[in-house]
């Protein structure tokens, strides 16, 4: 098992909720490092930037808007496999759908309002930690 890192963003959902703590517990107990940590309010060129890949999706503008509601929590955790264990703590993207146990079952509404956002690879976990703490 490597040593990974892995980004994840504790979604406006996770602050307005006053699920932070127990989520970032979640990930602590599990053996993961805290790395590196900042309460920060997104931006357009950043949100444009980290959802490049959805940009053109209708539900777009409605993420940007819920994703500058709150601040969020950006974290970069380092641990073994953390891209792909950091991914199965979290649950997949739909709460409805999402393992019983899971950040995402316990916590999310729906397929925007999930939480966490976490990396989806190591190559793009580490552009992300470039993305966010440089
Ligand atoms: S995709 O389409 O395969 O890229 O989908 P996925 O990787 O599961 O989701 C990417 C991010 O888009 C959010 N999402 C949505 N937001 C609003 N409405 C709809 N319908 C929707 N579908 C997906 C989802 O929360 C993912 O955000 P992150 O931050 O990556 O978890």
């Amino acid at each position: 098992m490597a040593i990974e890192r892995s980004l994840i963003l504790l979604k406006p959902d996770c602050l307005g909720g006053n699920h932070a703590g127990e989520v970032i517990g979640r990930f602590e107990k599990a053996g993961f490092e805290i790395r590196a940590a900042k309460l920060i309010a997104l931006t357009d060129e950043l949100l444009k930037e980290h959802y490049a890949h959805i940009a053109d999706r209708p539900f777009f503008p409605e993420i940007v808007e819920f994703m500058q509601s709150l601040p969020v929590i950006v974290m970069t955790l380092q641990g073994h496999s953390a891209v792909e264990r950091v991914r199965e703590i979290v649950g997949v993207t739909d709460p409805a759908e999402a393992d019983e146990g899971t950040i995402r079952k316990q916590f999310g509404t729906d397929v925007m309002r999930n939480v966490v956002h976490a990396s989806d690879s190591v190559e793009n976990a580490e552009a992300e930690i470039e993305r966010f703490f440089g």
